[in-house]
């Protein structure tokens, strides 16, 4: 439970999350923070406090927000002091209007304000009105919160390096909901992994919007590949991961870490969105289709077993049927693992929104399922590959669907279904492949346990329970928000 110093907890939080894992974070990170006074439920019904983190990055994930916030204006009637907050794109996108749409709302916050609602809980306790904390300020630095296990998964962790982003892509909500990119000191990164290292976590996913670009602003002067470097000395037993990168500022320096340092898995998410230099262009990406291609090129040099995953959208304002096959191709080309595709939605405020050659929803639905259907044999073919392989995997759970299995992940980020028992939760181990599935990989233990030692790993994680947060390693290719 969470109480700490032995005091009684003073209510029941439960959280929602929508969206990325910027997100999943900040879910956490508010756990965090109320940790001494609340407990995590399960479900909404048996809330005092009902948190609902929100996504703007298509209408059909703000859609999401409405209906279900909807619903819980029945069970604050039913339940006297049911708290509803909501935060997160949306609250920061749609402000006091939330109120207006919804008056059974108490308390609207942005990614910025988050870190203030201990005290937004308060007033909102003393005076019972609504509160707001909508404002982006261009000086924002990211506080340093220490982690709490509340929620946390119990072998992998998000640490955000980075907040906001610059990069006005035209199709883009991130830049207006998230406000300016700001580096967080390299020390606080550090501290945190350390406390996650502690509570048993061996997979650490730095995140922000665009991790490249990270000691741009703020930071202290590091730029990414020295943070890399430095998590990598301090933390010789993890694994490490990074997203997003943006192809434009993914340097050789960055590349060449993926060779030279053990921690770093060989797995790159490199959104490429679009395959025509046209389409690129009026994305406002900052480079063309050769310069991907190179990039890629030289990443599979570096590290032949590099495996990359993508975003795509298709029917961007004036996508010809030309442009469209141009980002087949270069998916035929590059051949990713897994890549989610989208179909492009207009963003209030954003400059594509104002472009007015449209592609007709119909013929982006034929887009998607064309590009799908081409992403789904190459994920497969991709897949096959590491038939008869032996793989490292790190075991994450107990197979959610199925408590005989274990689930686990390769270093190049595929996820393995296999038999096992529950203790080699957090241990590594060596299995063999020996079926590929659409998404996922079906392999068998090697006959006796890994010497964890070899990597200076506890045999087994202080936690056997998986978190109740969404796993987007399941994720299809699709047009989910
Ligand atoms: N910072 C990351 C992406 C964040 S959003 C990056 O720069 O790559 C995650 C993905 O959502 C994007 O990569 C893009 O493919 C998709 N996306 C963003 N805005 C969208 C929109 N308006 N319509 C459809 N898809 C969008
Ligand atoms: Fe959005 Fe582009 Fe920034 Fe990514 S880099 S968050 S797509 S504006
Ligand atoms: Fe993430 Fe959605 Fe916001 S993708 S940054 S939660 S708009």
């Amino acid at each position: 439970m969470l109480q700490a110093g032995g005091r009684r907890p003073r209510g029941r939080c439960h959280i929602i999350t929508f969206g990325c894992q910027m997100n999943e974070y900040d879910s956490l990170t508010m756990a965090s923070l109320l940790e001494e006074s609340y407990v995590l439920t399960e479900t909404p019904e048996d809330a005092d406090l009902i948190i609902v983190n929100t996504c703007s990055i298509r209408e059909k994930a703000e859609h999401k927000l409405y209906s279900l916030v909807g619903r819980f204006k029945r069970l604050k009637e039913n339940r006297q002091g049911l708290k509803i907050a909501v935060c997160g794109c949306v609250a920061q996108q749609e402000g006091d209007r939330l109120f207006k749409r919804m008056p059974h709302i108490d308390l609207v916050f942005g990614p910025q304000g988050l870190y203030r609602l201990p005290e937004m809980l308060e007033q909102l306790e003393a005076d019972g009105r609504p509160v707001l904390c909508a404002e982006l300020r261009e000086d924002f630095s990211i506080p340093n919160i220490p982690r709490g296990r509340a929620g946390l998964d119990p072998v992998r962790a998000y640490v955000t390096i980075m907040q906001g982003c610059d990069n006005f892509c035209t199709y883009c909500i991130v830049p207006y909901v998230r406000g300016r990119e700001v580096s967080r000191p390299a020390e606080h990164i550090v501290e945190e992994i350390g406390q996650l290292v502690d509570m048993g976590i061996k997979d650490v996913t730095l995140l922000g919007q665009n991790v490249n670009s990270y000691g741009r602003k703020g930071g202290g002067g590091m730029g990414f590949a020295d943070l890399l470097r430095l998590i990598d000395r301090q933390f010789p037993g993890i694994r490490l991961r990074f997203t997003t990168s943006h192809p434009r500022d993914l340097s050789r320096d960055v590349m060449e870490c993926f060779d030279s340092l053990d921690t770093l898995c060989e797995h790159l998410h490199l959104p490429v969105q679009a395959g025509s230099d046209r389409i690129l262009k009026r994305m406002n990406r900052h480079y063309s289709r050769q310069e991907y291609l190179e990039k890629v090129r030289l990443l599979r040099e570096i590290r032949p077993d590099m495996v990359l995953t993508t975003d795509l959208i298709v029917g961007f304002p004036g996508e010809s049927s030309e442009d469209f096959r141009q980002t087949l191709t270069l998916v035929d080309r590059v051949r990713f693992a897994q890549a989610f595709a989208f179909k492009y939605s207009p963003r209030p405020g954003t400059a594509a929104a104002r472009f007015k050659d449209v592609v007709p929803e119909d013929e982006k639905g034929r887009r998607l399922s064309a590009l799908i259907a081409l992403q789904e044999r190459i994920g497969l073919e991709c897949y096959r590959e590491l038939e008869g392989t032996i793989q490292e995997v790190l075991i994450e759970r107990v197979h959610p669907s199925d408590p005989g299995m274990l689930q686990g992940r390769t270093r190049g980020n595929h996820v393995v279904n296999l038999e096992g028992h529950e203790g080699l939760v957090g241990t590594y181990q060596d299995v063999e492949i020996f079926q590929a599935c659409n998404h996922s990989l079906k392999g068998r233990l090697q006959a006796g346990d890994r010497d964890d030692n070899e990597r200076g790993m506890q045999k087994e994680s202080p936690f056997l329970r998986g978190s109740d947060h969404e796993d987007h390693t399941d994720a299809r290719t699709c047009d989910n928000p």
